[in-house]
């Protein structure tokens, strides 16, 4: 005969947790100690940053940030383009345009305050269900469960969710809300992030060492990496581009601006064609071209992987005599650096240096 396993009791889940997140929590630049008051700003920022981003990455963008705009006011004073630039390498740019058009909007409609409740929080740019019940939890001791990747495997875990993501996700949320604590809101979600990094991680879960492993289906049946189900990935689609790499004689290549709106949005990019399935000639390449010019393929294929899709480029070089063209800069590569370049376009740079041959 087989015993049924009893279900996991969130109680005794909250205890334990909070037990081993006082003595084991980690200590990061934007956290708070038990009992003392948050700073909405730091951890709004926080909240953006981590939302698709490492803890060890965002440490120093962090820092960096306070540093250089320590309040909501510095941070909507600054200039977009300023705040794009800090932003580089953190990857998903409108989240660094949302970000300052939030502040700016706070500072110039509502004083500076940001609203205290969930609802409140959603309406403002940039601000998607997660970080509104991050902040709500955080900052406001709502008793609310903020869902992100490890709160997702740990609640998986505890309960065994058989479901595969994505479409398991809406079942291990609600479980995961089922968790939220009344007398320590601000403690509860951020002690399941750091068991989640720390000891209940993707590929290795240490069961031997969890304070929840007397409560975990999965530990139980002794498959805690088999959770969360996945369901097999759908391939991403490939697609294509030229690129301009325009010279001219004192060594200048011609950067230009993107659209405002899409996929990295206001940042610089050396000017390219547009990025679609079919691949291009260099006849139809040589039409999109910035500037008329003797355009000639470089030698290789840069590579780039985005959410939805894999980026193959190819380079055209061309000599250009000084030219103007529309929307556009001519900068030394040396000094690219000091401007708001996507990572592709760094790899561009990169792979033109390794090959051009002169
Ligand atoms: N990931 C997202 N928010 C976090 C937080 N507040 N602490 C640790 N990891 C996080």
């Amino acid at each position: 005969m087989t015993r049924s396993l009893a279900s996991p009791n969130p109680k005794t889940i909250r205890r334990r947790l909070l037990g081993w997140y006082d003595r084991n929590g980690r200590a990061l630049p934007w956290r708070y100690k038990p009992g003392s008051t948050p700073d909405p700003y730091r951890v709004w920022l926080s909240e953006i940053m981590l939302a698709q981003t490492t803890v060890a990455t965002v440490k120093g963008y962090f820092d960096d940030f306070v540093g250089r705009w320590p309040t909501l006011e510095d941070l909507a004073a600054a200039g977009l383009d300023d705040v794009l630039h800090a932003w580089q390498g953190l990857g998903y740019y409108a989240r660094a345009r949302n970000l300052h058009q939030c502040a700016r909007f706070l500072v110039a409609e509502k004083k500076g305050q940001f609203p205290n409740t969930e609802d409140g929080l959603r309406k403002l740019p940039g601000i998607g269900e997660y970080t509104a019940a991050a902040i709500a939890a955080i900052v406001f001791r709502r008793k609310t469960m903020p869902v992100e990747a490890n709160i997702e495997r740990v609640t998986a875990r505890l309960y065994a969710v058989a479901d595969p993501l994505p479409g398991g996700r809406k079942r291990i949320a609600e479980l995961a809300r089922g968790l939220a604590s009344q007398t320590r809101p601000e403690d509860l979600p951020q002690a399941m992030m750091d068991l989640g990094a720390t000891i209940c991680r993707p590929k290795t879960a240490d069961c031997g060492i969890c304070p929840l492993s007397g409560e975990c289906l999965a530990a139980k049946m002794g498959g805690a990496e088999g959770y969360p189900v996945k369901a097999p990935k759908k391939p991403r689609p490939v697609r294509h581009g030229m690129v301009f790499w325009a010279r001219r004689g004192n060594g200048q290549v011609l950067l230009r601006k993107r659209p405002e709106k899409g996929l990295l949005g206001g940042m610089m990019e050396i000017p390219s064609t547009e990025w679609r399935d079919k691949k291009w000639n260099l006849r139809e390449a040589a039409v999109a071209a910035p500037v008329t010019a003797a355009w000639r393929p470089l030698e290789g294929i840069v590579r780039h992987a985005f959410t939805h899709f894999h980026l193959e480029l190819t380079v055209l070089t061309a000599e250009i005599n000084n030219k103007e063209a529309h929307n556009s800069l001519w900068c030394l590569p040396s000094r690219f650096s000091e401007h708001a370049l996507p990572t592709v376009m760094k790899k561009v740079a990169k792979h033109v240096t390794k090959h051009a041959a002169d």
